[in-house]
């Protein structure tokens, strides 16, 4: 999707996609980059936008590894149904209900978890229960990474994971930060 296609679906999204610009480049391949994929078997996108991370995923993950898109947003789901990758499954559907599509696809643990989901604008509920589903599906050392604009909420990923590690992307629109949180058991 075009940049301009972009902003309009952000300006008339804003309360569910969060920002106007989609991830640049730089800041999928430096989120991609910190995560260790090597023997990943299930692997997690949360709000995958038009798929610019979900490129950059699928180039790095093993040929064996499955990927798990989710994204409420019709528009950008039917743009990524073009990607042509067997390893890539869209979800249509709240990442709420992650459970449900790693329990029918016969998984039982994530090995990581990419996440640029808005919840800076979501209900503190829903967030809260969304990063707790992660932590409970990612396995023993397995990788949880978030996009953001600000660190505002990164007291969400302390109180669940217990750990955070920030890194900083200047060449973004705007500039991001990538939390990153293990599950250390
Ligand atoms: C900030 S955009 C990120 C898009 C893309 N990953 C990128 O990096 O450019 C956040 C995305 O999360 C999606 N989203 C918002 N709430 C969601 C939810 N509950 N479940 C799944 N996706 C959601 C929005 O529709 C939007 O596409």
């Amino acid at each position: 999707m075009g940049r301009m296609e972009f902003f309009k679906e952000g300006l008339k999204n804003l309360k569910t996609i969060g920002t106007v610009t989609p991830s640049s480049k730089y800041l999928c391949a430096k989120m991609v980059g910190l995560s260790d994929l090597i023997g990943s078997k299930c692997i997690v996108e949360l709000g995958a936008g038009d798929g610019v991370m979900t490129s950059h995923i699928l180039k790095r993950m093993p040929a064996g590894a499955m990927l798990f898109a989710f994204e409420i947003n019709p528009k950008f789901c039917e743009l990524m149904r073009e990607i042509d990758d067997p390893r890539l499954i869209v979800v249509e559907d709240s990442a709420e209900h992650l459970a449900k599509y790693i329990n029918d696809h016969g998984f039982e643990q994530i090995d990581v978890v990419f996440s640029a989901l808005p919840f800076v604008v979501l209900p503190d509920e829903v967030s809260q229960s969304i990063v707790q589903s992660c932590y409970d599906f990612l396995k023993p050392l397995g990788q949880f990474f978030q996009v953001h604009y600000s660190l505002l909420e990164k007291n969400l990923y302390k109180r669940i994971f217990g750990n955070v590690n920030v890194s900083f992307q200047l060449l973004n629109i705007p500039p991001a930060f990538i939390l990153t949180c293990s599950k250390i058991i």
